[in-house]
Parts: C-alpha cells; sequence; structure tokens
C-alpha cells in the first residue's frame, strides 16, 4: 500500500523521492497535490502521464514562502499585496516569469507566465523544506475528476502511478486554490476557489475583474467545460427528487426520498459544504447512482467556487 502516515520519517523519504525526480502525493488546505520537481523536466511529465492530462495545461508551483516565490516570479505591487494578505494559503497568482528561474518550461506550458502559491499545510510546508525544492502539483487525481480530498482518493484514482501518498487526513477546505492573474493593476480572477472573490475585493478595496468579462485571454487553461465530473450525471438547482436520482442535498429544508442522500451541510455552512463536496460526489458515485440531483446552493462567499465546480460537473462530456 503506496499510503502512508506523513511522520517526519515520511515526509523525509517523500523529499527524497522528489529529489530523485519521483512523483508523491501530499496533503494541503486545499486538495492533495501530486508533487514533483518542477526544474526537472521528466518529473513533470510524469505528472502528467499519471494524471493523463493534456499537455497545454499548465500547473501550480508551490513554495515555502514569498522569498522563493520571488526567485520565480517578477512581483507587481498588486501580486506583493495579495501575497502579502494571503499567503500560506489557498490563493494562487499568475505572474510573469522571471528569466533566472529555473522552473522547466513544461510546468508553465511554455506560457511567459507561471502560476504560484504558498500553501498553508504543515505537511506541504514540511515537505517544501526538506525537499528545497519548487514543487510543480496539480490535484493528484486522473484528469477530469473530481479533485481528491482525501489520501484514500488519490489512491482509488492513481494507483501504483504514485510511489508514495503522505496521509494527512481530509484536506480543510475541500475546494482548489483561488487562482489571480495578478500581472497587471487589476485582479483578474481565472478560478474560483477557496478563498471568495469578496474576500479578495474587500482586502483589496478593488473589484476584482471576471476571466469570462475581461474580454482578452488569457483565460486559465483548466476551465474546462466539464471538468470535476463524477460518473454520475448531475442535476442541478433541485427542489424535488426524481425516480432513481441520489440527492445531494444543503441545508435543513430536506426534499423527502427513499434513494441515497448526503448532505453537504445541514445547517447550511457554505465551508462545512465546501470541505464536503467532492467526498460526497466520490460517495454517491459509490452507491452505484447513475444520476444525481443538487439542491441550490447560494451564490455568496465560497458557494460561487461550489457552484463554479457543480456546473462543470453537470456539464455535457464530450
Ligand atoms: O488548490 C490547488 O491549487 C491545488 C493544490 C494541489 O495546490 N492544485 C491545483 O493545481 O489545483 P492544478 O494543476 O489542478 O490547477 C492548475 C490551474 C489550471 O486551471 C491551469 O490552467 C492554471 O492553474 N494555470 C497554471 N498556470 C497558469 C498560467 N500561467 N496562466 C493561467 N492559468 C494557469
Ligand atoms: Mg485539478
Amino acid at each position: 500500500m503506496a499510503i502512508v502516515k506523513a511522520t517526519e520519517g515520511a515526509i523525509r523519504v517523500a523529499a527524497e523521492h522528489v529529489r530523485e525526480g519521483q512523483l508523491v502525493a501530499f496533503p494541503t488546505e486545499t486538495v492533495y497535490g501530486l508533487g514533483g520537481d518542477s526544474t526537472n523536466g521528466k518529473a513533470v511529465a510524469a505528472i502528467f502521464e499519471a494524471k493523463a492530462r493534456p499537455r497545454f495545461n499548465p500547473l501550480i508551483v508551490h513554495v515555502a514562502d514569498i522569498a522563493n516565490a520571488k526567485t520565480h516570479a517578477e512581483f507587481t505591487p498588486l501580486g506583493l499585496r495579495l501575497a502579502e494578505a494571503f499567503w500560506p494559503g489557498p490563493l494562487t497568482l499568475v505572474l510573469r516569469r522571471r528569466a533566472e528561474s529555473d522552473l522547466c518550461d513544461l510546468t508553465s506550458a511554455g506560457l511567459e507566465t507561471i502560476a504560484i502559491r504558498v500553501p498553508d499545510h504543515p505537511i506541504a510546508q514540511a515537505l517544501l523544506k526538506a525537499a528545497g525544492l519548487p514543487l510543480a502539483a496539480p490535484s493528484a487525481n486522473r484528469s477530469g475528476r473530481v479533485s481528491p480530498t482525501q489520501a484514500a482518493h488519490v489512491h482509488i484514482d492513481l494507483g501504483e502511478r504514485v510511489g508514495l501518498i503522505l496521509d494527512g487526513g481530509p484536506t480543510a477546505h475541500g475546494l482548489e486554490s483561488t487562482i489571480i492573474d495578478a500581472t497587471g493593476e487589476a485582479p483578474v480572477l481565472l478560478r474560483t476557489g477557496a478563498v471568495p472573490a469578496e474576500t479578495i475585493e474587500s482586502v483589496l478595496g478593488q473589484s476584482i475583474i471576471r476571466a469570462a468579462e475581461a474580454g482578452d485571454k488569457p483565460q486559465s487553461p483548466g476551465q474546462l467545460a466539464s471538468h470535476y465530473a463524477p460518473e454520475a450525471r448531475v442535476r442541478l438547482g433541485a427542489i424535488d427528487v426524481h425516480e432513481g436520482e441520489a440527492l445531494l442535498a444543503f441545508g435543513s429544508d430536506v426534499p423527502a426520498t427513499a434513494g441515497p442522500m448526503i448532505n453537504l451541510s445541514a445547517t447550511g455552512d457554505l465551508i462545512e459544504a465546501a470541505a464536503n463536496l467532492f467526498a460526497a460526489l466520490r460517495a454517491l458515485d459509490q452507491t452505484g447512482t447513475d444520476r444525481i440531483a443538487v439542491m441550490p446552493i447560494p451564490e455568496n462567499g465560497v458557494g460561487e467556487a461550489i457552484n463554479d465546480r457543480l456546473r462543470r460537473a453537470a456539464a455535457p462530456r464530450s
């Protein structure tokens, strides 16, 4: 079994693996990442291979602190304000890549910009420090599947493709980091995520441009319509349950159903709902149902990111 409890010794072994160019799955405060040395083209190629991810999709680089991030990215004043306010934490910044950076081209898929963040998780931090390398780490799932929020999810999706899975229990946020393009003067939201857009706006005292409204690219290439998909078909905004459907509920006012049901948060707490979302979709899939009805979820705070993931889960599959 490749899953090991993330003791100090296990983290040392994982760091050794990473330095040798192997892949290691580790917990962050958002979801589990599939990490590899982002300066090593072979290691990064192995990440794409393990995830069966399209090559054009660039990866997020994880570093231990701002000082380290500055060796790879050109910080704009906006980028610095965001980093100081939200790092370590679940915010990823897209910034221009520095010419001196030793990141391999595959990490950023040949773009002039990179996506970078400082994770706020003791195991991720310990691994970054022990490895002494920037780690490229997409979510540790097969491409197109829901992101793993527990070590067992990683094992189910990737099995023997990852040599070592550091188990740090369920992740706190349960949703990927929010991605902001901070290359210019105005922040552009490329992906909703664990930090609500409103929180960023109130810290900056400035409104965020939604990438969809920005007109000009770059869109986050990861924003494929059908993404984060469970096996079952998903019906959104359900106020009742049709014959044969499983129910993904939210809040206290749940329609009666004889079928499988999971409540994301009986008290209507969006943070709790986000943390439970991906595990709940997996668990409903495992009941063998082929259709999941999802109750309406408010669009405020982290609800915006929850609804984004659910819309992708419900999008027509190619
Ligand atoms: O919470 C997270 O961010 C997790 C954990 C493991 O840290 N990681 C994660 O990474 O979600 P990944 O690789 O699954 O997501 C990468 C996203 C994609 O949407 C990709 O298109 C975008 O980052 N991205 C990466 N580099 C970019 C760039 N230079 N410009 C725009 N978007 C970029
Ligand atoms: Mg992902």
